[in-house]
């Protein structure tokens, strides 16, 4: 397609992506026998079917958690293959989302080991790939709000300069930002930096607002919804604040066809009202969608131009956790 070459090659930063949402079909399954997890082909391949909409992919997540990673070596390898695998589309610079709740509730690997063993996938994937790596620790939304605290704790005990921030993701609906305030406070407290997910899902406005006002997010993961209320996509238009949205995932997405795309997306109209965006994965493979293929939609599908292309990467270096003098450097 045109300018193929031209979207994979330019750098790319990437702030949205999860990291078992990266994980490759292949390493699926080479996990899944290593476990002796009890799913068959068929079950692991849909998680992946080409093209579909990506209805299952928090079970996928879930069952990654439940049977699939059961040592830090498997968290090692999953970074590692993740971050080349970015290397490989132009990514520069990657902060990415892990849920340590449910590494360490439910694979049962302790939080020092599992953060260790993904620094070390950081590092490794530097050294080989020249790709440089953040983690940004994601509190599970649908587990309990204490468990967001002990997370905050674990991340301030155990603190390395990987570690950039924290997010929150998992299901928006019935699990309101507002729960959260503590573990923000935490966290901000600490010196980390804050994003979550809110706007997604179809989930009002509202969340979004309150991600910012209440939460105090530095910057903001999809956000949609904000086109609801022109007034405050203004404000935040005027403030800076960053959205890193996904073309191949937002609730709207999902029942728009490709056609209205340019005319009625979300993302298009976000842009159109003044605000920051900046285009990432979220979950690559299981979308099945590459940093590449993120801009390229943008261009093909919500028809921005090249000039609002370098805008959106500067929005990303603007919002990326990097020191000031090292973003001097970059740009
Ligand atoms: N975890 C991984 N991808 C997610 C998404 N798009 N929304 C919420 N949680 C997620
Ligand atoms: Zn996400």
């Amino acid at each position: 397609p045109a300018h193929h070459a031209l979207f994979r090659q330019m750098p790319k930063a990437e702030l949205h992506c999860h990291l078992l949402g990266s994980v490759r079909h292949a390493t699926f399954a080479a996990l899944a026998r290593k476990s002796g997890a009890p799913m068959s082909t068929q079950e692991i391949d849909a998680f992946y079917i080409r093209g579909e909409k990506p209805v299952g992919v928090l079970k996928a997540l879930r069952a990654l958690d439940q049977y699939l990673l059961v040592s830090a070596d498997d968290l090692y390898r999953i970074t590692f293959e993740y971050l080349e695998d970015a290397a490989a589309h132009g990514v520069r610079y990657s902060e990415f989302f892990w849920n340590p709740t449910g590494t360490v509730r439910v694979s049962g690997i302790p939080y020092p080991e599992a953060q260790a063993a993904i620094v070390a996938g950081i590092r490794d994937a530097e050294r080989d790939h020249g790709i440089i790596g953040r983690l940004v620790p994601s509190i599970d939304r649908e587990a309990d709000p204490a468990e967001a605290v002990a997370m905050v704790d674990w991340v301030t005990t155990h603190r390395v300069p990987e570690v950039v921030g924290i997010g929150m993701d998992y299901r928006e609906v019935d699990h309101p930002p507002e729960w959260f305030a503590t573990a923000y406070a935490s966290a901000r407290r600490a010196g980390l930096r804050t994003t979550a997910h809110a706007g997604e899902f179809g989930m009002p406005w509202p969340n979004v607002r309150t991600a910012v006002e209440l939460l105090h997010c530095d910057r903001i993961d999809h956000g949609y919804t904000i086109v609801d209320n022109p007034e405050l996509a203004r404000q935040y238009a005027e403030r800076g604040i960053v959205f890193t949205v996904v073309p191949t995932n937002s609730h709207y997405l999902r029942t728009l066809p490709p056609e209205r795309w340019a005319l009625d997306h979300p993302i298009r109209r976000m842009v159109q009202l003044g605000l920051a965006v900046h285009p990432n994965t979220d979950d690559p493979t299981m979308h099945n969608v590459t940093p590449t293929g993120a801009w390229q939609l943008m261009y093909t599908h919500l028809g921005c131009s090249i000039a609002q292309l370098r805008d959106f990467m500067l929005n990303g270096l603007r919002a990326a956790w990097i020191d000031g003098s090292t973003r001097d450097a970059w740009m």
